[in-house]
């Protein structure tokens, strides 16, 4: 007999929609039918529910080591209870490079983090910040031949930015190995030089972190890290999109056939700029880079997704707590915009708030909304059809969802380890019910039934992406 069978589900795939008995034996998905006979350990009707490939979140941030003092509020644990509860069952976070270290080095390290604390299936992506000529001619070959075959560079951020000459030799050993790069596109010195002047007129608010890092700045570096890619004939990967002018150069570059990716993020679609100016420090809860713009954006923002701008959604789980002193906070409620720690967290409520939002409000299909949050993420990063699909041969990950339903988001209620949600109090009209990694339910009706642990990491293929 076989482990379980999922009767009468509404199967959604990025191609497809039908209604079928999901059959699912030691971890994979056996038999996709119509009113199967069969017998199976247990059986859950769906009724018609819709049936979707476990979410993959191909960006998140967990327990990554920081140099200022500050510290992740999410760790393995803690992140991807999250994550399921919210859908997920495959995440992405990066293992941090700072100038100097080895990539084998902190590829291990992270590893020793991760090794048994996961709930859910897990790879990492490698952050490049030491462009050396030891790291890029043998340490990032040897690392993608190991299955770690994407990675994050960044133009910004004074411990990790690479400069143009970096990126082009970086880039030019990925496009050799076949490598997907997964490029943050500001620019270092227009956002350093616009910090000093709103320090010198005393503004360092909340706010004025949106106002160091204006739409330019990132529509600049999206121009010249396209030119770069072209120069050297390497595919790349726009991290947390959010501009309305870097999402039309992107889309200029796409028309022109260069292979350029992209990923935005639902604070982009959910917050804006003036969530920064909310009283009593409240503010800070919005600092993510880039920025939440104005809410004219947003359109553009939903229209790259619709029109295929955008390959991936992902969360940028990037958690800090509000209060205490590793967080938000952590020169007190007056700490300087430059000094509060960037980014929001998310992988919880990623799914529901486009779910609700972009398939139940009808801006996007179903298809697309498997599309951006599992198929394309577990191709670009070389774990499909194992992972992002309902199909014969696939690991059974497998979210039941609850529709017809109205759920006010609270922190309260969320399972990460993070003080807030920066999606306080906004309804969504879903919610997963059930969740399945690898044909085990790891959340149901509300309750966390997964084993920490049970999470494995996965080695990545070469994607067919960057071909
Ligand atoms: O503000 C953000 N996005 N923080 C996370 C780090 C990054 O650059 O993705
Ligand atoms: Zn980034
Ligand atoms: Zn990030």
């Amino acid at each position: 007999m076989i482990d379980l069978i999922i009767k009468n589900a509404k199967v959604a795939t990025a191609s497809d929609l039908f209604i079928c008995d999901i059959g699912v034996d030691k971890e994979k998905i056996v038999f996709l039918e119509k009113n199967s006979l069969k017998e199976a350990k247990r059986i859950i009707d769906a009724k018609n529910q819709y049936v979707l490939p476990g979410g993959v979140d191909g960006h998140c941030h967990l327990d990554q080591r920081t140099k200022d003092g500050t510290e992740m509020s999410d760790n393995f644990e803690s992140g991807s209870r999250s994550a399921a509860f919210g859908g997920t069952t495959t995440i992405m976070p990066f293992a941090i490079q700072f100038k100097g270290e080895s990539l084998r080095k902190i590829i291990d390290e992270y590893h020793t983090r991760a090794n048994d604390q996961s709930y859910i299936d897990y790879t990492f992506h490698p952050i490049i910040s030491d462009a050396s000529s030891k790291v890029i001619g043998q340490e990032l070959p040897a690392m993608v031949k190991d299955g770690y075959t994407h990675f994050k560079i960044y133009m910004t951020y004074e411990d990790l930015q690479l400069n143009d000459r970096e990126i082009l030799d970086t880039l030019e050993a990925a496009g050799r190995e076949k490598a997907v790069v997964m490029i943050h596109a500001e620019n270092y010195e227009c956002l350093k030089w616009l910090t000093e002047k709103l320090e010198a007129e005393g503004k360092t608010d909340p706010v004025h972190h949106s106002d160091s890092r204006p739409g330019v700045v990132e529509s600049e570096a999206t121009n010249r890290a396209i030119a770069l890619s072209r120069i050297t004939k390497t595919p790349i990967l726009f991290v947390h999109v959010s501009d309305r002018e870097a999402i039309e150069t992107i889309r200029n570059a796409q028309n022109k056939g260069y292979k350029i990716y992209a990923e935005t993020c639902p604070q982009y679609l959910f917050l804006k700029r003036d969530d920064l100016k909310k009283d009593n420090f409240e503010g800070a809860k919005y600092i993510c880079s880039p920025p939440p713009r104005d809410p004219e954006n947003q359109k553009y923002v939903w229209n790259g997704i619709q029109n295929g701008t955008f390959d991936i959604l992902s969360s940028d789980h990037a958690p800090f707590n509000f209060k205490g002193d590793k967080g938000k906070m952590i020169n007190g409620d007056k700490t300087p915009f430059k000094n509060i720690p960037n980014g929001v967290p998310g992988l919880e409520t990623r799914l529901p708030l486009l779910f609700s939002e972009g398939v139940l409000g009808k801006k996007i299909s179903i298809n697309k909304f498997v599309e951006v949050t599992s198929t394309n993420p577990a191709k670009i990063y070389g774990l499909y059809p194992k992972k992002g699909t309902i199909s014969i041969g696939s690991d059974a990950d497998i979210v039941i969802w609850d529709t017809g339903i109205e759920k006010k988001i609270k922190n309260s209620d969320l399972h990460h380890d993070t003080d807030y949600t920066p999606y306080e109090g906004m309804t969504v009209k879903c919610w997963p019910g059930t969740v399945i990694s690898r044909g085990n339910v790891v959340v149901e009706d509300g309750k966390l039934l997964g084993k920490k642990g049970f999470g494995k990491f996965l080695k990545s293929e070469i994607s067919n992406y960057v071909y």
